[in-house]
């Protein structure tokens, strides 16, 4: 495949009507709601879901980031931002497109002056772990056991989660003016 389509990559913010391209033709139906609840969110300020299009493909990549309050049970002291469902069409990895959505994401944690991005990342998926490593993150802790969501349908599912937590703390920056 050429690379010409990563010459117009449009990376923008989720709009409303761009949620059933989110499902990939059924393959991710089953978090529909999930998928607005973020865009719900957005609005509000407490999320902000990016997603990668070109004018021939429509979307073709996605990641989420949620604000979070600090968390002391998880040792977590300061305010963080979660990133979730991080996911490029297959066609189009390797090719340096996760790179620049997770370059925008970071941008966006400075603006809000937060440092800290916590993520989980599956204990099987080695080559997104090495993706994550390679951009700064390290594994914090293994988060195991069951995370529930409400499906397309009403119904609560519960999936085993195997997972690592990860985490990366961005370089501080100083704000003010030095004079
Ligand atoms: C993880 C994921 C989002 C990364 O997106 P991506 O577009 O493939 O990411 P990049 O292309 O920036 O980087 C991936 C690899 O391509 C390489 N790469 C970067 N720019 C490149 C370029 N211009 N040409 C060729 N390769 C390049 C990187 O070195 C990296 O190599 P690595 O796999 O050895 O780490 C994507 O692979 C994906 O959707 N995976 C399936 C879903 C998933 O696992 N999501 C994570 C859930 S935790």
């Amino acid at each position: 495949m050429s690379d010409k389509w990563l010459n117009n990559i449009y990376i923008r913010l989720l709009r409303e009507e761009d949620l059933p391209a989110l499902e990939w033709d059924g393959e991710f139906k089953r978090y529909r709601r999930i998928y607005r609840e973020i865009y719900r969110n957005s609005q509000k300020g407490l999320s902000i879901p990016f997603v990668a299009e070109t004018e021939a493909d429509g979307i073709i990549g996605q990641v989420f980031l949620s604000q979070k309050e600090p968390n002391p049970n998880y040792g977590i002291r300061t305010r963080y931002y979660f990133l979730s469902s991080f996911r490029i069409k297959p066609q189009f990895r390797d090719h340096g497109l996760g790179s620049l959505l997770l370059e925008e994401c970071e941008k966006q944690v400075r603006l809000h002056r937060i440092r800290d991005i916590y993520l989980n990342c599956d204990r099987n998926n080695n080559r997104a772990r090495w993706f994550y490593q390679d951009h700064g993150f390290q594994v914090v802790r293994v988060d195991k056991g069951t995370w529930t969501y409400v499906n397309d349908e009403g119904f609560v599912v519960s999936e085993p989660q195997n997972a690592y937590l990860m985490k990366k703390t961005l370089p501080r920056i100083f704000w003010g003016s030095r004079r």
